[in-house]
Formats: C-alpha cells, structure tokens, sequence
C-alpha cells in the first residue's frame, strides 16, 4: 500500500497498531523506494516539522511516530503533564507531506510491561548532563528507538540538534547494535525571538515564557566570549546570570567536547555548550555550538 491520492490530494497512512504498520511497510519496501523515519512524542512544533521537511526532501516515503515512551520519563508528574495534541499533530505531518504515521499504543511497544526492560551501557556519554540529571532517561531512549527501529527499516533517520546528547546516545546505539540506518542531525528550530521551539514551551504561561528568553539569550553571549574569557569564568556568567531571573533556575550549564561530551579546559576544542533550565515546573533544555 502507499500513500493514497483522491483527486490528485494526496492523504496520510496512520497505523495504530504494530501489524498495521508492517503491511504497509513490507509493501513499500518491496517497490524498492527509500524509506525516511522522524521518530517523536508529538505536540508537534515547526522543530518537529522541519524533520519531516528534511526526510520528504531526502526520501521517498516519509514516516513519523507519534509515543509518548513512558521509560524515558524518570519524573511521574512529567510523564503525566506532556501535553498530547493528536488531532492537531496529524494534520501537521498530513500538510509537511509525511506519507505514514505510527502511532502505537503502550501494549504495542512494550507487550512485556515497563517494569522488566533491557539495559544499554552508553559509558561517559550518559554520565553527563540529560544522563546525571534523569537518571534512566537514555536507556528508555534507547529501547525505544530500538524498538522503532526494529519495525521500521528506515534507510535515513532525522533527529533535532535541540536534544544534542540524544543525537551522540543514538549514534552510539546505531553503532553497538549494528543498525543500519543514516543519522542525520538536523539545526535546532526556534522562536522569532531566540527560545528553542520545544513541546514542554506550551506549559509555560505568560510570564514564564517572556522570561524563559533569558536562555537563548545568554546562550548567544556566551558565543561571542569565545577565546576571550576562561571556560570556568563563562560556566560562572552562565549561572549567575540565569539564576538571576527571577523564575528561571538553573540545573546544569556545561561547556562540552563536541564529540565526547567530557567538559572542555580551553577553547582549542570543538565545544557545545548545553544547559537545563527549571522555569516553574517546566525543565526546558538548549545548547549552541561554539
Ligand atoms: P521529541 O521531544 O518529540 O522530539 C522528536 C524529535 O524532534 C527529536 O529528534 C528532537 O531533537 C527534535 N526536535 C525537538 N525540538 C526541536 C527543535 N526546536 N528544533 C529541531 N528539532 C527539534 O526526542 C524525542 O521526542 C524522544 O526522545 C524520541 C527520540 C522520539 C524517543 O522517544
């Protein structure tokens, strides 16, 4: 089965269930097409999107999830808060030219339950950041990505820089499990004034989202202190200067190896910086490379 044409409109496959979603992929795989694979939670944004532009672009069918991954959540209030907007997400992917969207239900993903899961060993790349701070966090990832992977053979699979340290844990997993799949990382998308585009950015209320600019902001800065101030005197900046507004503050602000994600001591090396942010009860991430 592809995609169907009514009329020269063109409409999208969803697949609720796993068997659904392996007879239209056996089909597409069988007319030898390239296949694209834009793995979300969905509340989707123009950042979600622009992966979906990206893989329509690059290949011949695009398809898209939409799952919420219980495993990834170490903090229950999270799980239960992300919002969920389906009705709107599929009509978003239907309009960017996303041909198939899979959305499983839990049982789909984990029909042994969530409690008894396989464990990924990541080594430095998950002692860091998103990985001290969630503990947990990149091992529900890492199933779950897996487990799409599993059922969906995507020649190319597009993730956002937004998430850095996901894109080197899926790397690495792509690598320890012998996957064969293209990662493309994709720029972070943002909002006319500066604050990266992010799903939890709808739980923000007025005061907190005028607020919550103050993080790309400073990020931005601390591009042009590059080489002219010490890493450890730019970590302090950082800190002070996002704890000082008043609803923000701060988990971690970390100036990393692009590749190792080990903190840097001098600029010599390509660098990230990556910071977490507690605006409210709304934990917001970013990052920009220096
Ligand atoms: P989710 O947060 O929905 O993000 C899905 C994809 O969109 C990820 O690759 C993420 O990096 C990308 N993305 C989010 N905001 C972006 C932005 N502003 N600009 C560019 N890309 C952006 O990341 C996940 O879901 C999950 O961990 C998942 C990989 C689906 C596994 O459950």
């Amino acid at each position: 089965m592809s995609p169907i044409y009514v009329s020269e409109v063109k409409y999208m496959i969803i697949c609720k269930n796993r068997t659904d979603l392996q007879s239209v992929i056996t089909k597409i795989k069988a007319q030898g097409k390239s296949l694209g694979f834009v793995p979300t939670m969905g509340a989707l944004h123009q950042g979600h999107i622009s992966l979906i532009h990206q893989s329509v672009q690059t290949c011949d069918i695009t398809c898209a999830s939409i799952f919420v991954n219980p495993t990834q959540f170490n903090n229950p209030h999270d799980l239960q808060t992300y919002p969920r907007t389906l009705d709107s997400d599929i009509a978003m992917l239907n309009e960017a030219g996303c041909d198939i969207v899979f959305v499983p239900e839990v049982i789909d993903m984990y029909p042994q339950g969530t409690q008894h899961i396989e464990s990924y060993n990541f080594g430095s790349l998950e002692t860091v950041m998103e990985g001290a701070f969630r503990p947990g966090h990149f091992n529900g990832v890492a199933i779950i990505v897996k487990r799409l992977f599993d059922l969906i053979p995507a020649d190319t699979a597009f993730f956002g820089l937004k998430d850095y340290q996901q894109v080197a844990i899926i790397r690495a997993l792509v690598e320890q499990e012998k996957i064969p799949v293209r990662i493309v990382a994709c720029p972070t998308v943002r909002e006319p004034d500066g604050l990266a585009m992010s799903s939890r950015n709808m739980r923000l209320n007025a005061e907190q989202r005028k607020q919550a600019v103050e993080i790309s902001k400073t990020l931005f800065t601390v591009q042009a202190m590059v080489g002219k101030k010490s890493v450890d005197d730019v970590k302090k900046f950082v800190i002070d200067t996002l704890n000082n507004v008043p609803l923000l503050s701060v988990e971690y602000f970390e100036i990393v190896h692009q590749n190792t994600l080990q903190p840097i001591q001098n600029w010599n090396e390509p660098a990230v910086a990556c910071v977490a942010v507690n605006v409210g009860d709304v934990r917001l991430i970013d990052n920009v490379l220096l």
